[in-house]
């Protein structure tokens, strides 16, 4: 029989994207499908941009996980790595990579302008993600990456980050201030431009000029920014990478979640997977209709405990019940994906084993 759902998914991708609100399950999903396409023989790394050490946790490792990805011990016939993401070292690797010589690599890695506020402009932190997808994607090492994005909305940003940097590679102001560099005019007067003597006094004059001289240290790197920008957008829109949206059934997180999938559906992609987790369990198929009926056939019965537990039955069934009926517009709007429906456990999920049982749970669901 042909794998269907999120076996698929794990079988097919070459990148998986968890997205969702805070403390639905994100992290532990994206472990769960890890470990799993991992026990499916692919080789994998999960990538964490969460701050929260939650994925290191609950993966066992208790020092913790770096911008290089570790190898976790399992046994499998695939492999599971995993790290978090560096921002900052990754924008500095970047500028390694593109630079034309170790100076002039050197030259912007000093640059005060680029210590202290390239690596913190909002985007950066973005396009360093999808920097690093991009890197992992072609690590030899690998065959899937799985992103673990942060709990905010803005999670899907790293989709836009890499067409915003080449706009603004593009941008006129850019273009000015690389002039002179273009020129081969290595100083360009700030004192005798009326405008950036104005922007000077508002900023400072030292800071406008490590600006200045951040870009024009970019000069040559900017067309191999560009470049990676276009080929990362191209990874992410690409069939090879695929979203999963997780929600749990508090209303806040499935308006969450229904904005990721309108969202990822503005940028013409399509959720391929929906998890629904932390479900209230409901002890047997039947209603909670079902369940009332036979505890007041119990009590009629002379059996005082059985009517008891049946009318507690029928109490957690109608939370279910409600439940299922608040995800029901989600589960429409997630039409054409893989749905698993994942119940809340008694412990939380924080070791192997548990996030195993999840990912089986996980792969076993049919929609
Ligand atoms: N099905 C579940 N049953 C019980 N606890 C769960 C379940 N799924 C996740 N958890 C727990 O809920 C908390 C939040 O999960 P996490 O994966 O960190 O969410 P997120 O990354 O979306 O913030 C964690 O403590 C985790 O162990
Ligand atoms: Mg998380």
């Amino acid at each position: 029989m042909k794998a269907s759902g999120f076996a698929t998914l794990v079988d097919d991708a070459s990148i998986i994207v968890c997205c969702g609100s805070g403390g639905v399950g994100k992290t532990t999903t994206a472990a769960a499908l890890g470990l799993e396409a991992a026990r499916r023989g692919r080789k994998v790394v999960v990538i964490t941009i969460d701050p929260a050490r939650r994925l290191a946790d609950a993966l066992g490792l208790a020092d913790g996980l770096g911008n290089d990805p570790r190898r976790i011990e399992l046994q499998a016939d695939g492999e599971l790595w995993a790290m978090m993401l560096d921002a900052t070292q990754t924008f500095d690797d970047v500028v390694r990579e593109h630079s034309r010589s170790a100076q002039q690599a050197q030259r912007i890695l000093d640059n005060p302008f680029y210590k202290n506020v390239a690596s913190r402009l909002s985007g950066s932190q973005e396009y360093m993600a999808a920097e690093k997808l991009y890197a992992l994607d072609h690590d030899e090492r690998f065959d899937l990456v799985v992103v673990d994005t942060p709990p905010s909305r803005e999670a899907l940003d790293f989709l836009r980050a890499p067409r915003k940097l080449s706009n603004f590679l593009d941008h006129r102001v850019y273009r000015w201030l690389m002039a002179p560099a273009r020129g081969g005019l290595r100083v360009l007067n700030i004192a005798a431009q009326p405008i950036l003597r104005t922007i000077g006094r508002v900023i400072g004059a030292d800071v406008l000029a490590d600006a200045i001289d951040f870009f024009q240290a970019f000069e040559g790197i900017e067309s191999g920014f560009r470049d990676r920008a276009i080929a990362v957008e191209g990874l992410l829109r690409s069939d090879r990478t695929r979203y999963v949206v997780v929600a749990s059934p508090r209303s806040d997180t499935i308006e969450e979640a229904r904005f990721f999938i309108d969202e990822l559906r503005t940028l013409t992609i399509a959720a391929s997977g929906l998890v629904v987790n932390r479900l209230q369990p409901r002890f047997g198929s039947g209603t909670s209709a079902a369940a009332r009926r036979d505890s007041k056939a119990a009590a009629e019965a002379g059996d005082h405990k059985a009517e008891v537990l049946l009318r507690n039955v029928a109490e957690i069934r109608k939370v279910a019940e409600a439940e299922e009926k608040a995800v029901a517009p989600l589960v429409s709007a997630a039409k054409g994906a893989a749905i698993a429906r994942l119940y809340l456990r008694a412990d939380d999920v924080h070791d192997m084993e548990a996030i195993a049982s999840l990912g089986r749970d996980l792969l076993a669901a049919t929609n």
